[in-house]
């Protein structure tokens, strides 16, 4: 992996915290939460997914309440987020708004429950300019699951 990397990642459940954390223990890299307003989201996965699709349809995405440090720093920057209809987050979309101009690699990252879907072609669709390498998709409930050896594995080609 390239010498210094963030990793920038939002979580709802704390599925994709979990991995963010594994990958924050392997590499040593930089590593910060990204959050919404504490009312952005209903604790409840259909509230959340008649919002988001709301979100997208209209393209009013959440603020982030987080700020982001210097990007010119790093050489790469990881972002995780949960899959949402097979998609990136909205949270997610925000944050590559914001990533917009960052000059490095972009590496994205996901947890899903037992789909994947489409949500690498949408992290591109959605990254603008950003350089976008292939990411690391695991699911808790289905293949491809979690395994120290294949995050070890993307993580080395980075
Ligand atoms: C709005 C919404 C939509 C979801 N859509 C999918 C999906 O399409 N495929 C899937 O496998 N899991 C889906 N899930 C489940 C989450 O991706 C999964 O539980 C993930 O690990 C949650 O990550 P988090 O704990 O970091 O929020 C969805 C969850 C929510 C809230």
């Amino acid at each position: 992996m390239a010498q210094q990397a963030l990793i920038l990642y939002y979580s709802q459940f704390g599925n994709t915290a979990q991995l963010a954390s594994r990958i924050h223990k392997m590499t040593g890299a930089d590593i910060l939460q990204v959050k919404v307003a504490p009312d952005t989201f209903p604790q409840d996965m259909e509230a959340t997914d008649d919002l988001y699709k709301q979100q997208r349809q209209t393209n009013r995405l959440p603020r982030l309440v987080t700020k982001l440090p210097d990007l010119h720093y790093y050489d790469d920057i990881l972002v995780g987020g949960p899959v949402w209809d097979g998609q990136i987050s909205s949270p997610i979309m925000t944050l590559l708004n914001q990533l917009q101009g960052y000059q490095g690699k972009v590496a994205p990252f996901s947890s899903g429950w037992s789909d994947t879907g489409n949500y690498q072609q949408d992290f591109v669709a959605h990254a603008g300019k950003l350089d976008v390498l292939p990411g690391y998709h695991v699911l808790t409930h289905a293949k491809p699951s979690y395994s120290e050896s294949s995050l070890m594995s993307w993580l080395r080609k980075l």
